[in-house]
């Protein structure tokens, strides 16, 4: 695929497969992190990788209990419209190959979420490249953040003090064709040479 098809045709992908994944495969995701740009290349990154059905279970549930959290705090119109994903949004891991729990190393970059942005997305294209499928779960922004239950990964994991769980990344065989969604057009938002 040529980049510019790489890039307009990666989708978000929340419904899964399961199966096995090439371990070559694996760490080509993996190894595209370490080559996105960083503050001063400060590469504040760790990947904390996790697979296997008890740990996918382990995240499913904690994902799954931040949005019913969140529900319980909107309207009912939103609230309906969780309750309504409940299914997807818990087999989102379940069904995942493995997931990616970024890790800042907030010492050394004051650009951190940037830095692990950008690594992110490399990832993403790469398992893109690769016919494997993704989604990003912003777990530090988002209006999960204040429900996800950090605490309980950091402690399964033994994640040290000073580091930033930030967003996780989840990766598998995809089992869904997602529809295209809206991309504003470049009249929208480019500006040349001045607002
Ligand atoms: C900061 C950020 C947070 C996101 N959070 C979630 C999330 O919690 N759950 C999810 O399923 N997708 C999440 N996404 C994926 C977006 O919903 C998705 O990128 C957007 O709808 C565009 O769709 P596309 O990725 O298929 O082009 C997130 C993406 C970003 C960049």
């Amino acid at each position: 695929m040529n980049f510019q098809e790489l890039v307009r045709t990666r989708r978000s992908v929340r419904r899964f497969r399961k199966g096995p994944i090439p371990e070559t495969k694996v760490l080509s995701i993996l190894d595209s992190a370490r080559w996105a740009p960083s503050y001063r290349n400060s590469q504040p990154w760790n990947l904390l990788v996790v697979y296997g059905s008890d740990d996918l279970n382990f995240l499913s549930e904690i994902y799954l209990n931040a949005y019913l959290r969140l529900a319980e705090n909107l309207d009912d119109a939103e609230k309906d419209i969780i309750l309504g994903m409940k299914e997807t949004l818990r087999r989102e891991f379940l069904d995942a190959s493995f997931a990616v729990i970024m890790v800042a190393d907030k010492s050394l970059s004051p650009s951190w979420p940037i830095d692990l942005s950008m690594a992110s997305e490399n990832m993403m294209l790469m398992a893109h490249e690769l016919g494997l499928g993704s989604s990003f779960i912003d777990v530090t922004y988002s209006r999960i953040s204040r429900y996800f239950e950090k605490d309980k990964i950091y402690e399964r994991y033994g994640i040290p003090d000073g580091m930033e769980i930030f967003c996780i990344i989840v990766f598998g065989i995809p089992d869904e064709i997602p529809r295209v969604p809206h991309r504003k057009s470049l009249s929208e938002i480019v500006h040349y040479g001045g607002w």
